[in-house]
């Protein structure tokens, strides 16, 4: 069994973790208003009558090794989830992605379910082993096809495609070649971004570049919980630089297409405090906290320059003149993922504060959800955000045709409302992705977590919408909390 995230956390001081993001440090400490007393269920019941901006985008999110299944269909590749999750031990109880939601195959009626929930948004990804079965060279077009059919199901349906090109599932062929630490694969990632965008790129008016560098980083290559499963520092901050460098070169690649629609980078910030609330946001540990946490990404991709604070030697190594350019090349808009906050003790360690989730990684925050919005907006301008992931793992299970989770529809009611007091404060907030539309393969938690607003029986394939996607569905009727 392999270690989970949160294992790691605590496992690693703080200062060395990646991942994390902008502060403002008195806020743990005020008592949070929780709106309106739960229901004996636990799950809220009278509308909190929040009116959000006209033409919000309400989502769901997804990607494809986490749903799709088909692995061995219509010429699709090795990805380094394929090899990762055979591997003894890296996935709870030997799961893979074989099969998973078997999306693939069950496209239209998942888009009809979504139509029926009233979505307007659904962010997927793009399988790169799809497009480019060896990582290089002439596309598949059968791999192609499946996303030009998705992508016109969704237009069908009046719900807006949203695509990520890389939700780290790399072809095993490029991790075979040296993967994120090769500086090629900012050129291999460019010339398969400019294959999709040939293809599809009118026809997805968001294109996010890469899903949570950061946890590929840090999950990936520091920690070995997640493909390609290293353990080394200097890989990691290596791997850091040329996924950065991917992101830019992808930037530039749209740019050159001529597509007109919008392109941004998917990065999970955390907002970081002290533990103790009387320290301050400058307490030791915390600003590096920050930088491993958030700063390493955003600074790069909206400044164009690395924190300077931070002890990154091994990637300073490799920044070559120029690159951080392409990295700052202009993005139109920001995706941010948002899960937990992280607190810091006094001796720079990671501490759990806060109840978690049945994801021991996830203490539950809705106020830094806020924070973290509001500090984009403060340290890096007024750039259109999207939230792009946002959800919790439950133990739900199937009795009849319900499933109740009132503890998803709390925390969605929780964190919709500290994004609303976000956009009251001026955050050009545009649309909001629950992660996730369906059940899935949750990376090196296999199936045993369940992340959906619907619900997946695995065996069937039978989809059944979990309460907090009939309660979503209110929310987006009323286009209200
Ligand atoms: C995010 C990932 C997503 C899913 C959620 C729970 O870090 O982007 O694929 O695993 O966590």
């Amino acid at each position: 069994m392999g270690l989970s995230r949160r294992t790691l956390l605590k496992a690693v001081p703080v200062a060395a973790l990646p991942a994390l993001a902008a502060c403002d440090a008195d806020r743990p400490g005020a008592a949070p208003d929780r709106g309106p007393a739960p229901s004996p269920t636990g799950a809220p019941t009278r509308p909190l009558g929040l009116r959000f901006p006209e033409r919000f985008g309400w989502g769901a999110a997804t990607s494809a090794y986490q749903v799709e299944g088909a692995a061995k269909e219509d010429g699709r590749g090795q990805s380094i989830w394929d090899t990762f999750s055979r591997e003894p031990g890296r996935v709870r109880g030997g799961d893979t992605g074989d099969v998973a939601a078997d999306h693939y195959h069950r496209y239209r009626q998942d888009l009809d379910l979504m139509k029926s929930l009233g979505l307007t948004s659904y962010r997927f990804s793009i399988s790169w082993p799809r497009i480019q079965p060896d990582g290089r060279g002439t596309p598949n077009v059968r791999g192609l096809d499946f996303y030009k059919r998705l992508v016109d199901g969704l237009h069908e349906r009046g719900i807006a495609p949203m695509a990520t090109l890389f939700h780290w599932d790399l072809p095993q062929a490029l991790q075979d070649r040296g993967g994120w630490e090769q500086r090629d694969s900012a050129g291999w990632f460019a010339d398969y971004a400019e294959i999709v965008f040939r293809a599809l790129g009118d026809r997805v008016p968001v294109w996010l570049t890469l899903n949570e560098p950061k946890t590929v980083v840090n999950v990936g290559y520091r920690y070995g919980v997640h493909a390609p499963g290293k353990r080394d520092f200097s890989a990691a901050m290596v791997a850091a630089h040329h996924l950065l460098l991917a992101h830019g070169r992808a930037v530039q690649a749209y740019r050159a297409s001529g597509a007109k629609q919008r392109i941004g980078p998917a990065l999970n910030l955390a907002p970081v405090y002290p533990a103790d609330d009387t320290a301050g946001r400058d307490a030791p540990g915390v600003r590096t906290a920050d930088g491993f946490e958030n700063r390493l990404y955003l600074d790069p991709v909206l400044k164009g320059t690395y924190p300077a604070d931070l002890e990154i030697d091994p990637l300073r190594e490799v920044v070559r003149d120029g690159d951080l350019k392409v990295i700052s090349s202009p993005i139109d808009l920001l995706a941010v993922q948002y899960y937990n906050p992280v607190f810091v003790g006094p001796g720079g360690e990671s501490v759990t504060k806060l109840p978690t989730s049945i994801a021991e990684w996830q203490q539950i925050y809705p106020e830094g959800l806020y924070d973290v919005l509001t500090r984009v907006r403060r340290d890096y301008g007024d750039l259109p955000i999207t939230i792009t992931e946002n959800g919790m793992p439950s133990e739900d299970e199937l009795a009849g045709d319900r499933v109740a989770d009132p503890g998803r529809i709390t925390f969605l009611r929780d964190h919709l409302r500290q994004a609303h007091r976000a956009i009251a404060d001026g955050v050009r907030l545009e649309s909001y992705h629950v992660w996730s539309l369906l059940d899935n393969f949750e990376w090196a938690e296999g199936y045993a977590q369940r992340w959906g607003i619907v619900y997946v029986d695995y065996e069937t394939q039978r989809r059944v919408p979990k309460d907090s996607a009939r309660w979503y569905s209110d929310v987006i009727r009323r286009n209200a909390l």
